[in-house]
């Protein structure tokens, strides 16, 4: 492994961010929005600033709303599964075969780390269809992983398969949303668990395994996807007996099991979230079509009901959606499930106020919240949402207010039972009175689905808004400019 030195152009890598203008063009470019985590509660305080994506061509779009969004759009894998899935593919024997990858820039990142590894990947047939050869996977020259600090979270998913395979992994400082301090101590925890030496260093975090990796018993503080996903990836080729308490089950995580069960793991699932690994010495190479993007899928809902449109979100499936769809018919929201997709519309009458509490599965995904927020600006009522995943996810409600909705923030937990962040002085409820018409602003997009919740805004306003800083929602919305004119809505690309 090269040893880590000083890269001159960090912050000119974690201050990039993509254009918009890939989202129609398709060029490819590296992502690096947003903040860092951090590494135990220690290294919270250094967390570094990423979130500005500057100067750059194509990254604001101006939008004449309050045209209703109507046609179809077709969903691919889920971001946040597919570039786990993508990562498992370094502990097989073989290649690995992923379908219905999308065209997002997570993904583009992922695959680049990968490829500094040297995982060779190519693309299969279909569109959407990766094909990755572990064959020859190698340690990293640092700056190489050095430019992908501050791009993503998924680094950190490295650690276990890179032990297994090289006995030692380095991964860069992490980027991800900033919408709350996101730690990593109990990613380091588990591995340091599974018997890895975990040594913290000024850009990133060196790991070795001396002794191997051996079956642990673990239980989280919290129902953690990430820290899950980290126990599932290292402990699939540990020596022995895996006991994971306190597990998240997300259907994603669940789906990252199916991949992880076609390529020879022993994964039991157990009730009250427990799950039981027992290590293999090989596993080979998958082939698998990616659970839809449920995320995507809700966010388009939430866009059909806020511009009194109709929206078929093809692919999108009824099962790790029930949560959703619960609440989208109590605000006003009608739906058809069909073999191949769901509709989602405005049935016309009012929309209702709701209390909603967000949850890890199976309850109400915090990723539903923020688009949803929009629809709730329009509700006769008052509407609650309380934030008990992350601490900071309201930031984007300031440039809604700009826009003419009535919404307070509050520390106390408001609305459903008390969780970890009321005593701790942290925003994260909030109060939205409605019906209020939104007009156009100049607003800036502040994380991945904040940046979606603000084109709907803009989308449903009457005017004209200029939303900047849009790059940062080709991570997670593959062709969402394609597919906002595919239904019907009016806008310009500037730059
Ligand atoms: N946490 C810790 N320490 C850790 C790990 C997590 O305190 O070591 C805390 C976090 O700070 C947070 C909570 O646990 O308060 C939940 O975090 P979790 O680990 O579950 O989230 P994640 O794995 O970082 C994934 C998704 C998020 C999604 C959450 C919850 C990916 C790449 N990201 O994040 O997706 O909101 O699970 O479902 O899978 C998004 O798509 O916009 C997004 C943010």
């Amino acid at each position: 492994m090269s040893t880590p030195g000083d890269a001159q152009n960090r912050d000119e890598v974690q201050d990039g961010e993509e254009s918009q203008v890939e989202d129609v063009q398709a060029s490819a470019a590296q992502s690096g929005s947003e903040d860092q985590s951090g590494d135990d509660a220690k290294s919270r305080g250094d967390a570094k600033s990423h979130g500005a994506a500057v100067g750059l061509q194509g990254d604001k779009i101006t939008i004449r709303g309050g045209i209703p969004l109507v046609g179809r759009i077709e969903l691919k894998g889920a971001k946040n599964l597919v570039t786990k899935a993508m990562v498992a593919a370094l502990l097989g024997e073989s290649p690995s075969v992923l379908k219905d990858v999308p065209n997002i820039s997570d993904v583009r990142i992922v695959r680049g780390l990968l490829g500094v590894h040297g995982v060779k990947i190519t693309d299969g047939e279909e569109p959407g269809d990766l094909i990755l050869d572990p064959a020859n996977v190698e340690s990293a020259h640092f700056a190489d992983i050095d430019a992908h600090a501050g791009s993503s979270r998924i680094p950190i998913l490295f650690c276990g398969p890179l032990l297994h395979r090289l006995g030692e992994a380095f991964i860069p400082d992490l980027g991800g949303c900033r919408i709350g301090d996101r730690p990593i101590d109990y990613h380091l925890e588990v591995l340091r668990k599974f018997g890895a030496v975990v040594e913290k260093q000024p850009s990133g975090i060196r790991m070795s395994a001396p002794n191997g990796l051996k079956g642990a018993k673990v239980e989280l503080p919290y129902p953690s996807v990430g820290a899950t996903e980290q126990v599932l990836l290292t402990a699939v080729r540990a020596e022995g007996i895996t006991e994971l308490k306190g597990a998240a089950i997300e259907p994603e995580i669940m789906d990252l099991i199916n991949i992880l069960q076609k390529m020879g793991a022993i994964i039991t699932v157990d009730t009250d979230r427990v799950i039981r690994i027992e290590g293999v010495d090989r596993l080979e190479g998958y082939q698998h079509r990616a659970l839809f993007d449920r995320n995507e899928a809700a966010s388009w809902a939430a866009a059909a009901l806020a511009t009194e449109g109709d929206i078929f979100v093809g692919g999108a499936r009824q099962p790790e959606m029930v949560t959703f769809l619960n609440v989208f018919r109590k605000v006003g929201g009608a739906f058809d499930i069909h073999d191949d997709g769901i509709r989602f519309y405005h049935p016309g009458g009012e929309l209702k106020p709701v209390i909603i509490e967000t949850d890890v599965h199976p309850g109400f995904m915090t990723d539903w919240q923020q688009p949803l927020v929009i629809a709730l600006t329009k509700a006769h009522g008052v509407s609650i949402v309380h934030e008990t995943v992350y601490e900071q996810r309201f930031g984007f409600v300031d440039a809604l207010v700009e826009m003419g909705a009535t919404i307070q923030i509050h520390k106390e937990c408001l609305g459903g039972q008390a969780c970890r962040f009321g005593q701790r002085n942290f925003n994260h409820s909030a109060v939205i009175t409605g019906p209020t018409k939104l007009h156009g602003a100049d607003i800036e997009v502040p994380d991945l689905r904040g940046g979606f919740s603000h084109l709907i805004a803009a989308l449903s306003a009457d005017g004209t808004s200029t939303v900047s800083n849009v790059g940062i929602i080709s991570r997670g919305y593959e062709n969402f400019i394609t597919k906002l004119q595919l239904l019907g809505a009016d806008f310009d690309l500037e730059g």
